[in-house]
């Protein structure tokens, strides 16, 4: 609440500010610009990391279940399309959108890093038409403990990382950010696998969802899609 409220000030502050350079929208207006268009950027553009989760009537995928794990749920819809860049409208018929931005990592190791970068593949194989879509927030205690407090709950602990190697190449994955976007969830997580690798993905989830790092999950849906 508080959280939804200082970020609808700040959204209505930074149009104030910045007329036309930085427009933070309402979830039920049209125009969601992020990225200030005219202020010269440093570095990448982060458009280059924003992706869109747009659910609706039409998309690429078909949504076959959604299914709220902990928390309020999602309205439901039948299909999603996934957009990259910076959408200056949505499309017809979509019923929410879910933003979020690739980024820095902020738990491997140097040997993690390694290990996942020899293992793990890209998006969008073509055998791979099944994917799992499960935005995830962690509550206030999560975000209140410094980060080697946090890391050592998520391997030390909970060994996130050491189970999720196991399931490369099967599980292809995609992590996008949002908790600084003021967005409904802190992340939203992706993963793409073919049919022959669905119990696979199940007993990974399971697994993960009895640590000790998801005492710290506190709104998580799951949501299943196939390839249209
Ligand atoms: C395919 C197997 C998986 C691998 C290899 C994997 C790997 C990773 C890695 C390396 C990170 C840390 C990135 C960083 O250093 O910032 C991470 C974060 C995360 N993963 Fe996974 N993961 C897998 C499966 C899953 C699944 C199935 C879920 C959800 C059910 C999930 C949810 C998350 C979340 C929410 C984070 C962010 C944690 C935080 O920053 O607090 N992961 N994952």
């Amino acid at each position: 609440m508080v959280n939804s409220l200082t970020c609808s000030l700040l959204s209505s502050l930074f149009v104030i500010v910045a007329p036309g350079q930085l427009t933070l929208a309402t979830r039920d207006t049209q125009m969601r610009e992020l990225i200030p268009k005219e202020r010269p950027m440093k570095g990448k553009p982060i458009t280059n990391r924003v992706f869109n989760f747009v659910g609706g009537a039409t998309g690429q995928w078909q949504i076959v279940s959604m299914d709220p794990v902990v928390g309020a749920p999602l309205e439901r819809v039948s299909s999603l399309e996934v957009l990259d860049g910076n959408l200056e409208t949505l499309p017809n018929g979509s019923k929410w959108i879910l933003r979020g931005v690739t980024s820095n990592e902020r738990y491997v190791t140097r040997r993690e890093r390694d290990l996942l970068t020899a293992s793990q593949p890209g998006l969008g194989r073509p055998e791979a038409t099944c994917a799992a879509l499960i935005p995830i927030s962690k509550s206030a205690s999560w975000w209140e403990l410094t980060q080697d407090e946090r890391r050592t709950i998520f391997e030390t602990h909970s060994h996130h990382i050491e189970t999720g190697l196991r399931y490369l190449p099967a599980i292809a994955r995609r992590l996008h950010h949002c908790r600084d976007l003021c967005e409904e969830f802190d992340f939203l997580t992706w993963f793409e696998y073919s049919p022959a690798n669905s119990q696979m993905f199940e007993e990974l989830v399971k697994g993960l969802r009895e640590s000790e790092e998801w005492n710290y999950v506190e709104r998580e849906i799951d949501i299943r899609l196939i390839r249209t």
